[in-house]
């Protein structure tokens, strides 16, 4: 017998700790389970560190965004901003459930062609885009392509063939309450458009005989957790003239921890779609990108612990993984939280550290577990979204693999890189 939000013989602790896990995730006498999957099975038998995600979890945000903005406004189309989490499967679930993908250079473009994203759904993103990456664009058919600086017009114009579609990225001077190196609304920012430059770049795109400027693109910033600043984004296009299409970038956060609440996708499309009802034409397009929001909350980091000890007044935990697989902590000061996967929820605290040679390798400063022992599974959530993306090989760790659970069955997506991996390129 398991249920989700009343794990049996688990503590009130424990569910809300529960809560912060993948949909699917409950708690039995195995400890606990994603998607039907033992944490300690998935461990057994992926090794660790591993980066599970919840395929079905997945697939319903994927359907609540598109549904819930459809709903909102016919003419629209959810972009799922693939540099969240860039897996070959990930972008093949999206393009299964109908998304568009947008693509931050030719790597991630690479990936969603491989995948086999229809092209025309494609969104080309960068601020230093190359001529290389530009020409792999517009071989490959890619429907839009954002136009971020003066350069990138002389570029496309260049390289362009036949019409290309365009939206130009605009810098509303909108700053959210986010980390600042993911805020990128505010007016000296290194992308888009200032307000008051924009008009020139739409003048000359709308003179351009390759480049169809199709609308506005504005993007503020990531793990955004009110509605208000989305708004006066939307806002802050009007007065720039009407356009066929408006994406309005990504951004929504994701619960890390028991402080956060943010808004629904529901409470989101509502301010951002009630925004544009007030500002846009009725009968534009609606582009959305959501990234963290989509995929971060149907992830879990699974480590191994290596060993407990005391050092000045303070229990570590350190575990097989770190700074090589999660970087949230260290670059922008994510809390995380964390349980023992066959001992659910908290005890004594312990600072939870990485295996990587530095003292700020820190997972969780801080957190309540049940009694750690060397050789428990530990179970860290909300690790979806932007940490396998910046996994590195600091130490000379190996890439984790990514496995999808779901309904009981699990299966590897992407491997464990190897050792041989990291000689492979030498010459
Ligand atoms: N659209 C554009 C143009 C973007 O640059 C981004 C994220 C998104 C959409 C998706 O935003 P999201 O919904 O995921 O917040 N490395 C950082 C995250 C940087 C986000 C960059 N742009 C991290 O690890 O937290």
């Amino acid at each position: 017998m398991s249920s989700r939000a009343a794990a049996e013989g688990a503590s009130d602790d424990a569910a809300s700790l529960v809560e912060l896990f993948p949909r699917g995730t409950t708690v039995d006498e195995r400890g606990l389970v994603i998607a039907g999957c033992a944490a300690t099975d998935l461990a057994r038998t992926y090794a660790t560190p591993t980066l599970v995600i919840d395929e079905s979890a997945l697939r319903q945000r994927a359907r609540a965004y598109a549904s819930g903005l459809a709903r909102r406004w016919a003419n629209s189309r959810v972009v799922w901003a693939s540099k969240s989490l860039p897996c070959t499967a990930v972008y093949r679930v999206m393009a299964e459930e109908g998304l568009g993908v947008d693509v931050a250079g030719g790597g991630e473009l690479v990936m969603a062609l491989a995948a086999g994203v229809e092209p025309s759904r494609l969104v080309l993103h960068g601020n230093a885009k190359t001529d290389t990456e530009m020409a792999m664009a517009l071989a490959a058919g890619v429907g839009t392509i954002v136009v971020d600086n003066a350069d990138d017009v002389e570029r496309l114009e260049r390289l362009a063939t036949g019409e290309q579609g365009v939206l130009v990225r605009v810098t509303p001077g909108v700053r959210p309450a986010t980390h600042a190196a993911i805020s990128t609304g505010q007016a000296a920012s290194k992308f888009g458009f200032g307000l008051a430059d924009a008009p020139r770049v739409i003048e000359r795109l709308r003179a351009s005989r390759r480049l169809r400027l199709d609308g506005l693109h504005v993007h503020i910033g990531s793990q955004i957790l009110e509605t208000e600043p989305f708004e006066r984004a939307v806002e802050a296009l009007a007065p720039l003239g009407e356009f066929g299409t408006y994406d309005l970038g990504g951004g929504l956060g994701a619960r890390y921890t028991y402080d956060d609440h943010p808004p629904t996708i529901e409470e989101y499309l509502d301010a951002l779609v009630g925004a544009a009802r007030r500002v846009l034409p009725p009968t534009a397009q609606l582009l959305i990108e959501p990234g963290r929001s989509m995929i971060a909350e149907t992830g879990v980091t699974l480590y191994t612990v290596v060993s407990v000890k005391e050092n000045g007044g303070t229990t570590f935990v350190a575990v097989d993984g770190g700074m090589g697989d999660n970087l949230e902590v260290s670059l922008y000061g994510q809390r995380f939280e964390a349980t023992v996967a066959t001992r659910i929820g908290g005890g004594a605290t312990y600072t939870v550290v990485g295996r990587h040679c530095e003292s700020g390798d820190q997972l969780i400063d801080g957190v309540a577990l049940r009694d750690p022992k060397v050789g428990d599974v530990l179970a860290v959530p909300v690790t979806g979204a932007y940490c396998l993306t910046m996994a590195n090989n600091y130490n000379g760790a190996l890439r984790p693999p990514i496995v999808f659970a779901s309904e009981g069955a699990s299966r590897a997506v992407l491997r464990r890189e190897t050792y041989d991996d990291l000689v492979a390129r030498d010459l």
